[in-house]
């Protein structure tokens, strides 16, 4: 089998974004528009990637940061054929060649490999669209008997080529050897004076090669963005199906309209989220897990029957089995809850273990902290682990109860089973299993008079 290499075309300017950035560089969820054709190319098989990028477009390259993509600059930008023939240099004379637009970011994996096993064979593999309107679009042009001839843009078309509803998508892939002697016929007298890729497809068929065409199964799988309407619309798109394949999975979603997913979501099932919820990196979410509304998590695992109450943000952390945080919690990076933990509403965590069924639930701060079990943490705690200049740890044992209002001043550790009496500002280690008091006495003086405000004489 011919070695497989994905040419993607990045080097339009993109002016109708109105926009400083580069077009291909411009997200849906979360990722560069560029970064998921490159993912579709390699999930199809491709070994090599080309990425066709134009003057200005180092920021491009940086913002990728792949070594294992090959860049061509195209310079000036003659057109899309023109753009291919500056990758063929990279390419293996006996490759397989997969043509790819960086700005049509959703194209699925299994349409490319259609495409890519008729090229194998010796054909043209050519990704075609029916749609109603075909503006703007290169008409797919057949004889009588069906066989495609070619494609004419719609600038060069005339009244009956321009009626022709089904269109090219641009996607399409190529014996290479056949490509790179095609491409050196192409020329530019056309209505644009460019070089178009779409011209091979006539020199196939002069060839005696067949160029056969694959449909996708979704429009949107091969729409590509000029404008961020565009870009809106492949979003909602792409997160209406990440969406469906969590209901699938056996999440209920209080409303699919109302969830994004910009990474990768593991889930359980008799999972429930409600509304306005987003799901960023990496979240795997345990069989029964509940996630309230306005609730942004990030990066995180969540255990079998865990409750996240409305109005939590989460990143970085793990949280056990049958934990309760929030509503209004936010747990930083570094956080790892035991199973039955929990963490309550105005509770911010970093860097903290929480160990099994101890409870935090009031308006704290623990950060650089090891808690033990079945520790209860009182309203208004702080641990104080940062002096200006560097971060210290407080360590909490097993069965430890914090009082409300203490300040935890580390590095320090409060023993098994002690009690922290509630105001206490702690600086020394309490001993295990006693009462730690560590504030002002209480004293009341008696008969003393308020001070008065002097009558006002006018
Ligand atoms: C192209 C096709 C057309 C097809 C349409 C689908 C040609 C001649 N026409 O038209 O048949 O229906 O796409 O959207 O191929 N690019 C470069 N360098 C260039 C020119 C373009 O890298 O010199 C890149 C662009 O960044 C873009 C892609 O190629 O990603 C398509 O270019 P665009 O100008 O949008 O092509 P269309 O004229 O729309
Ligand atoms: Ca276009």
């Amino acid at each position: 089998m011919p070695e497989l290499h994905a040419v993607i075309l990045a080097a339009g300017k993109g002016t109708r974004m109105r926009s400083d950035l580069p077009k291909v560089l411009h997200q849906v969820a979360d990722t560069p528009m560029l970064q998921f054709t490159i993912n579709a190319a390699r999930d199809a098989g491709a070994s090599g990637v080309h990425v066709v990028y134009g003057h200005g477009g180092d920021s491009v390259r940086e913002a990728i940061g792949d070594d294992d993509i090959q860049w061509a600059l195209q310079e000036p930008q003659l057109g899309t054929g023109h753009a291919v023939s500056q990758a063929l240099p990279g390419i293996p004379g006996d490759a397989t060649v997969l043509v790819l637009y960086g700005d049509v970011p959703l194209v699925n994996p299994a349409t490319l490999v259609q495409a890519v096993k008729i090229a194998t064979a010796g054909d043209v593999g050519l990704i075609t669209v029916t749609v109603d309107d075909p503006k703007g679009y290169g008409r797919i042009v057949r004889d009588a008997a069906g066989a495609v001839t070619g494609i004419v843009e719609e600038k060069d078309a005339n009244d009956d080529q321009r009626a022709i509803r089904e269109v090219n998508t641009g996607l399409m892939a190529l014996p290479g050897a056949r490509l790179r002697n095609w491409l050196e016929a192409v020329d530019n007298k056309n209505a644009q004076a460019e070089y178009y890729l779409t011209d091979v497809i006539g020199l196939a068929q002069t060839d005696g090669v067949s160029v056969k065409t694959v449909n996708p199964a979704a429009l949107e799988e091969t729409l590509g963005v000029n404008d961020r309407n565009q870009l809106a619309h492949l979003e909602r798109w792409y997160q209406r199906r990440q969406a469906a394949a969590l209901m699938t999975a056996g999440a209920t979603l209080a409303d699919p309209a109302r969830l994004d997913v910009r990474g990768e979501v593991s889930t359980g099932k008799d999972v429930y989220i409600d509304v306005n919820v987003v799901l960023k990196g990496r979240v795997t979410l345990g069989d029964g897990v509940r996630i309230g509304a306005n609730t942004v998590i990030t990066n995180a695992t969540l255990g079998a029957g865990t409750e996240i109450l409305d109005n939590s943000v989460i990143e970085d952390a793990e949280v056990g089995k049958n934990c309760r945080v929030g509503p209004f919690a936010r747990l930083r990076p570094g956080t790892r809850l035991a199973d039955a933990a929990r963490i309550g509403n105005f509770v911010e965590t970093k860097a903290a273990l929480i160990g099994p069924g101890s409870k935090v639930n009031h308006l704290s701060y623990v950060g650089d902290a090891e808690v033990g079990g079945d520790v209860n943490i009182g309203a208004g705690t702080i641990t104080c682990n940062y002096d200006g200049a560097n971060k210290h740890k407080t360590i909490i044992e097993d069965g430890v109860f914090v009082g409300s209002g203490v300040n935890l001043i580390a590095p320090v550790t409060v023993n098994a089973d002690a009690t922290i009496g509630a105001g206490s500002t702690i600086t020394k280690d309490a001993p295990a299993g006693e009462l730690t008091v560590a504030r002002g006495r209480q004293i009341t003086v008696k008969n003393w008079d308020r001070p008065k405000k002097k009558p006002k004489t006018v």
